[in-house]
């Protein structure tokens, strides 16, 4: 490994599931756009430990045995930690290091930040060792990394974070594929529940498990919109997606994913002239996404405070993965 830097620091964004969601953990497409920006610095520590930083999540300078298990370490330390052991595990490394991790994006939202923060610190700790990274090789160390931490996923958190833009993902492969797309004129609600993506996608196995050519339809469903809500993305045809998010939405309803929370700013988005709105991500809580022409957007936005949410300011089809600078 060659020569370390005094400290890095690196970004990656988050993402907002468009459609596709659920079905994509077995193995059908999804689109996600990636929202938002994490920053992760490295630096050299005078001892042989993990020094986390992370104020987002209430860590100041919580100090950790390097090769301690992920799940003893304190939550807020786990997508880093695991980051770092997945890098030495492939780089090597033995000395003690500080990771720091900020955003001007709330975690509160569950807008990826885990796969955001995990990516960023991997290119970091890249930049530092000057070992140079594919994003091929990023994607790969992120999405074993996150597995680490959470058992289950498809890895499009990862891709968004590594890639930006947005993206047509499938698992298998993986097939990651940028999508030419102008602005995404999306507004964001986040519904004020927090949720448990793992919880959630273990519960959509064990109803699969039950009734398994039932939701395998309801995936098969999902993987149709995807393929339509491409075509329509790449020409612009947003009256066309809207319908297609409404459609997805009812599947997610099937799937029993929805909640009667998120389904009341959906109905309010609609009704306030959204082309179409659904739940974005694991559901259970976190946030919805309403298409909506610019015209409208005033009045979506007013509808989902008035309903009870708040409004998420996002700009879709963030960068991807990034040094930001080097200092030594
Ligand atoms: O809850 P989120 O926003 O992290 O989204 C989860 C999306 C799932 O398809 C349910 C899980 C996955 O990893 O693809």
């Amino acid at each position: 490994m060659n020569e370390k830097r005094q400290q890095v620091t690196a970004s990656a964004p988050g993402k907002l599931m468009l459609l596709g969601e659920h079905a994509v953990v077995y193995g059908r497409p999804c689109l996600v756009t990636a929202v938002g920006r994490w920053q992760a610095t490295v630096a050299p520590a005078a001892d042989d430990l993990l020094h986390v930083t992370a104020p987002d999540v209430g860590l100041l300078d919580c100090a950790l045995p390097l090769t301690a298990p992920v799940g003893e370490m304190p939550t807020g330390a786990h997508f880093i930690a695991a980051a770092v052991q997945e890098f030495r595990r492939k780089y090597g490394g033995s000395d003690g290091l500080a990771v720091t991790t900020s955003s001007n994006f709330s975690s509160r939202y569950g807008l990826g930040s885990s796969a955001a923060v995990t990516v960023a610190v991997l290119q970091a700790l890249a930049a530092w060792h000057s070992v140079p990274l594919t994003r091929a090789e990023l994607f790969g160390l992120g999405r074993r990394a996150v597995l680490a931490v959470q058992g289950v996923g498809s890895g499009f958190d990862v891709a968004a974070a590594v890639y930006g833009g947005t993206l047509y993902f499938a698992a298998g492969g993986p097939t990651i594929e940028p999508l030419v797309v102008g602005d995404l004129p999306l507004v964001v609600g986040y519904s004020g529940v927090k949720a448990d993506t793992t919880t959630l996608v273990r519960g959509v196995a064990a109803r699969r498990a039950a009734a398994p050519q039932e939701i395998d339809r309801l995936f098969d469903e999902s993987a149709v919109l995807v393929e339509a809500g491409r075509r329509a993305l790449q020409v612009g045809d947003f009256a066309t997606l809207g319908s297609l998010f409404n459609q997805a939405q009812e599947l997610l309803v099937r799937l029993g994913v929805s909640t009667p929370r998120l389904e009341a700013l959906i109905a309010a988005a609609r009704e306030a002239g959204a082309w179409g709105a659904k739940l974005s991500g694991a559901g259970g809580g976190d946030c919805l996404i309403a298409l909506t022409p610019a015209e409208r957007r005033q009045a979506v936005e007013a509808a989902i405070v008035a309903a009870g949410g708040e409004v998420v300011a996002v700009r879709p089809g963030e960068l991807g993965v990034m040094v930001e600078g080097a200092v030594g």
